[in-house]
């Protein structure tokens, strides 16, 4: 139980290191590009921060209501969860139209279609709001972790 604790903790924390930078990566990618070209950087950038979403939750879901760590109940009754998760929501709230319009873009990359570059500037922007919440919600998780 140790070993799956601590290993679950590995996780969650690998992913933040991997979803930060790569939240950024696609940021700053996106707010360069000029051609289709340059949307390359931009999916690579993506892909990781779809893996990191992915370790997040599943970790994160993991020990908050596998019996892992503190328990349902302690988290459940924590404002500081209540918190992260609201953060959460509102983090995936931004992600929905870069999330769409990715898959979109990369569709018609791989058919060589027409994509709506200027819309990348907005996509920019959207992935550059999620970093504030992020660094928010590591304050909130540290907070929940001590019982504060
Ligand atoms: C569905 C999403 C998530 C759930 C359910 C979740 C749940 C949890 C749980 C249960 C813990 C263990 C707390 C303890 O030791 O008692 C934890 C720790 C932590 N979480 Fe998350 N988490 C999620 C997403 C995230 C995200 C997106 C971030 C970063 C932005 C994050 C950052 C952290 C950090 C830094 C810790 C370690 C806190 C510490 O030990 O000081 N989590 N999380």
């Amino acid at each position: 139980m140790l070993t799956l604790r601590f290993l679950l903790a590995c996780m969650h924390l690998i992913a933040l290191a991997i979803g930060i930078a790569a939240v950024y990566a696609r940021g700053r990618a996106l707010s360069r590009t000029t051609s289709a070209a340059d949307l390359l950087d931009v999916f690579h950038a993506d892909n990781w921060y779809g893996i990191a979403a992915l370790i997040w939750i599943g970790s994160g879901l993991w020990r908050a209501f596998g019996g892992v760590e503190k328990g349902t109940e302690y988290y459940l009754s924590s404002h500081w969860f209540m918190g992260k998760m609201g953060l959460f929501a509102l983090v995936l709230a931004l992600e929905l139209i870069p999330m769409i319009t990715l898959i979109r873009w990369r569709m018609a990359f791989k058919k060589n279609g027409a994509i709506a570059l200027e819309k990348a500037r907005l996509l920019a922007r959207l992935s550059f709001a999620q970093l504030p919440l992020l660094a928010l919600m590591v304050l909130m998780a540290a907070a929940m972790a001590r019982g504060i």
